[in-house]
């Protein structure tokens, strides 16, 4: 139990740090949390970013998903049974939302969910990224892609796995990004939701 607390508190942490604005720090692009949407993810990054927008938003996405992935892939290893796998996702997840280090304002949750995904379960993890990938592509919002394989995420850890832990806590991490994207939900709903916009 003591090591389930100590990567429960390092999963957090490490979703804490918040690569959209490391990245963009690095690569002189401002701050995120400033410019376009405000928030700090790939989608803002890829944005902003101009002519480096794909390469830093291809940074920032693969940050952020690597710190869903790299402890729940330790929690697997250390053998912890599927619910406190799954609860080691959820501290990253959690992390990113509400990171300890930027005053607890973080960003949308996408990035880390999906790598959450990859990691608690590789074949629901590829579905759910590929409809998400695929309806960004298809229909250029980014926040629609991220609502509908968030939502659908939960139905295929059922079908594939049966672990109603891994269903349900999912289903809680998909409520948290809903509730994240409220205001993306808003412009959706009046037909407002585009991908230039400012803060
Ligand atoms: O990655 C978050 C995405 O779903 C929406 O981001 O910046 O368009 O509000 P944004």
């Amino acid at each position: 139990e003591v090591i389930f607390g100590l990567l429960l508190v390092a999963a957090y942490l490490l979703g804490s740090v918040s690569s959209a604005i490391i990245v963009c720090r690095i690569m002189g692009l401002g701050d995120p949390r400033e410019a376009g949407s405000g928030n700090p993810g790939a989608t803002n990054v890829l944005r902003i970013g101009g002519e480096k927008g794909k390469r830093a938003a291809g940074i920032t996405l693969a940050g952020d998903m690597l710190k869903g992935v790299v402890p729940v892939l330790l929690a697997h290893a250390l053998g912890f049974e599927p619910l406190w796998v799954i609860l080691v996702g959820v501290a990253a997840f959690l992390g990113h939302l509400y990171p300890v280090f930027f005053q607890f304002k973080g960003g949308k949750g996408v990035a880390t969910f999906i790598g959450v995904m990859l990691a608690v379960h590789f074949w629901a993890g590829l579905l759910v990224a590929a409809t998400w990938l695929f309806i960004a592509k298809g229909l250029k919002i980014s926040s629609l892609s991220a609502l509908i394989a968030s939502l659908l995420a939960p139905v295929y850890l059922y079908f594939l796995t049966g672990e109603l832990s891994w269903v349900w806590l999912t289903l809680a991490m998909t409520l948290l990004l809903f509730w994240r994207h409220r205001s993306n939900i808003g412009r959706l709903v009046r037909g407002e939701e585009t991908f230039k916009r400012s803060p």
